[in-house]
């Protein structure tokens, strides 16, 4: 043993003195080398000791073998040893995603949709005060273009308060009849709290067409309703107003937590307010220039946020937009 420390000793003041390519190789041959190599000597000699000690003696020297090797190898091509891959170290586990809650809803609502021969139709986030209120039948005195609740932008336009504008583009630029959905952000000014966001999302809805009634559109929120939360809950229209719609009306689904006796979800009610609905009033169709004697048509709209809270027990509306890991991470594999 005490050789082997001596030429492990030797070896490392050769290899610092050693400059260059043929001094590294004369230290190479000076201990691995097969005739003169000292540590090659050793290992030959291994033969004549006893069987215990040239066991130890033996894995000692193997060692020193590779030690040798590579410090020879890093010292030749410094490169090639820096850029050596470590096949033996452990891997880095990629985490999949998990889709966001919202985009979860919103896929289900479209696929609902889709089956029933809805499109899909996109508008953009900024829009004209001409299609998210006047087209609309909302008047300029109507409270709902107050500054308190609109974004107002520099220059003109502002941020939508609710999905409607996109029925009036989509009406403008289709002819009847039409089936649409319109899924997308909306803004209003509220301070944010568990039940209030300054950005939202809503999903809208628009059939137009020949003898479209109240009855139809009852149904249709009945089939979403369903599909959403269970064949056993049932829809309500309450009356309500919009100035787009008429009559217009508030709908909810009966609670598919507690089947309609009362509970947390629905705050004791039985029911889960939804959103507003109702038929397209004939003022929405001549500012787009469709004969309200001949077309009737139905229209929808209601927050994904609170669907999705409701759907998944999320009690603050904040948690859909703070973008942490550890709450999105839950809703890794779920539908
Ligand atoms: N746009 C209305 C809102 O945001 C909802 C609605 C849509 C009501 C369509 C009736 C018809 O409150």
């Amino acid at each position: 043993m005490s050789d082997l420390e001596e030429i492990r000793r030797d070896f490392a003041e050769r290899l610092s003195l050693a400059r260059g390519a043929a001094a590294l190789q004369e230290v190479r041959h000076d201990f691995l080398g097969r005739n003169r190599g000292r540590l090659t000597a050793f290992l030959r000699a291994l033969k004549d000791l006893p069987e215990a000690e040239r066991r130890t003696a033996g894995a000692e020297a193997n060692r020193l073998k590779v030690e040798i090797e590579q410090a020879l190898a890093a010292a030749e091509d410094p490169a090639a040893e820096s850029e050596r891959i470590d096949v033996t170290l452990p891997g880095v586990a990629i985490q999949p995603g998990a889709v966001h809650p919202l985009t979860l809803v919103r896929r289900q609502i479209e696929e609902i949709f889709l089956e029933m021969g809805y499109v899909v139709e996109d508008g953009p986030e900024a829009e004209s005060d001409y299609n998210n209120f006047t087209a609309l039948n909302i008047p300029p005195d109507h409270p709902a273009r107050d500054m308190q609740d609109t974004f107002y932008l520099e220059g003109g336009g502002l941020l939508r308060t609710h999905t409607s504008p996109t029925q009036i583009r989509t009406m403008l630029k289709t002819k009847p009849p039409l089936k649409i959905i319109c899924p997308g952000r909306a803004f209003r000014r509220d301070t944010p709290d568990a039940t209030h966001s300054p950005v939202f999302h809503q999903v809208e809805g628009l059939a137009v067409g020949d003898g479209i009634g109240l009855a139809d559109l009852k149904g249709t929120l009945l089939v979403m309703g369903r599909s959403l939360f269970g064949q056993r809950v049932q829809v309500r229209l309450a009356p309500s107003y919009f100035p787009f719609v008429e009559p217009g009306a508030e709908f909810s689904v009966s609670c598919f937590i507690c089947g309609g006796t009362g509970c947390r979800t629905c705050k004791r009610s039985g029911w889960i307010e939804m959103g507003g609905a109702g038929m397209v009033h004939p003022a929405v169709f001549e500012k787009v220039g469709y004969d309200a004697e001949r077309y009737t048509g139905f229209a929808f709209g209601f927050g994904i946020d609170r669907l999705a809270m409701v759907k998944y027990g999320i009690d603050d509306i904040r948690l859909l937009f703070d973008n942490d890991l550890r709450f999105l991470d839950q809703f890794r594999g779920a539908s």
